[in-house]
């Protein structure tokens, strides 16, 4: 327990943008002081849905300064790594559902010099990660079975960050835990905090039609505010 908040980052996800000016909400985004741009890949197989892949990543990374999130929700990632891991400051984060051999994938990403993470879904067990947990640099623990915006957040995910949190620091691992589905400026994004995330994704809660991209990050920045990971 600190006594100083540590900073929380906000990754705002591009899938609830208007992506008829994606360059421009993505820019709204920086402007408002998002820490991270979190970026959703979906093959339609893994998930039901498709999002879009490597052309529509690349646009994303030219209109940012910032760090690309970036969210494989795609069965086999090995196949679409290549194309999809271009730049240094991304962060690539891969599901341990969705990979045969989460060790070697976990280890192409990271001799690609980009920041590794590994995702588990809501009936995933923490289990899935504690092998590679000392390779990571995050393990995004998934608020919703992903595939879509919009969701409501589920609670039994807190139980999960927290033993996750309880672990890394245990073992002295360098491991950010991040939250992604349903957070919003309210208790979902303060429990997460106190159960350990120390990154937020989202997404409906940031692009939105009752607020602008600033009042929304300003408001889930205020939510947050004095809530240090891991604190609860
Ligand atoms: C869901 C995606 C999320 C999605 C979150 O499968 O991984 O990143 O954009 O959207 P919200 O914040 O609206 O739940
Ligand atoms: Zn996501």
């Amino acid at each position: 327990m600190t006594s100083t908040a540590a900073h929380v980052q906000i990754a705002p996800s591009v899938l609830a943008a208007d992506f008829g000016r994606l360059a421009q909400q993505v820019a709204d985004a920086e402007a408002a002081g998002a820490d991270l741009i979190h970026v959703d890949v979906m093959d339609g197989r893994f998930v039901p849905n498709i999002s879009f892949g490597e052309v529509v990543v690349d646009a994303i990374r030219s209109a940012t300064s910032l760090p690309l999130n970036l969210h494989l929700m795609v069965h086999e990632p090995d196949r679409l790594l290549p194309g999809l891991v271009k730049g240094i400051n991304d962060q690539v984060l891969v599901h341990a559902e969705a990979c045969a051999h989460l060790h070697r994938t976990v280890g192409y990403i990271k001799e690609q010099g980009c920041q590794v993470g590994v995702a588990i879904n809501p009936a995933t067990p923490v289990s899935a990660v504690e092998e590679v947990l000392p390779d990571l640099d995050i393990v995004l623990v998934m608020t919703v079975n992903p595939g879509f915006g919009g969701q409501s957040f589920i609670p039994s995910a807190l139980g999960k960050l927290r033993r996750l949190y309880r672990t890394i620091s245990d073992n002295g691992y360098e491991v950010q835990l991040e939250v992604d589905g349903g957070v919003k400026a309210d208790n979902t994004a303060r429990d997460s905090v106190g159960a350990g995330a120390g990154i937020l994704v989202a997404g409906t809660a940031i692009f939105n039609r009752e607020q602008s991209v600033a009042e929304a990050m300003a408001a889930l920045r205020d939510t947050v505010s004095g809530v240090s990971p891991g604190n609860d």
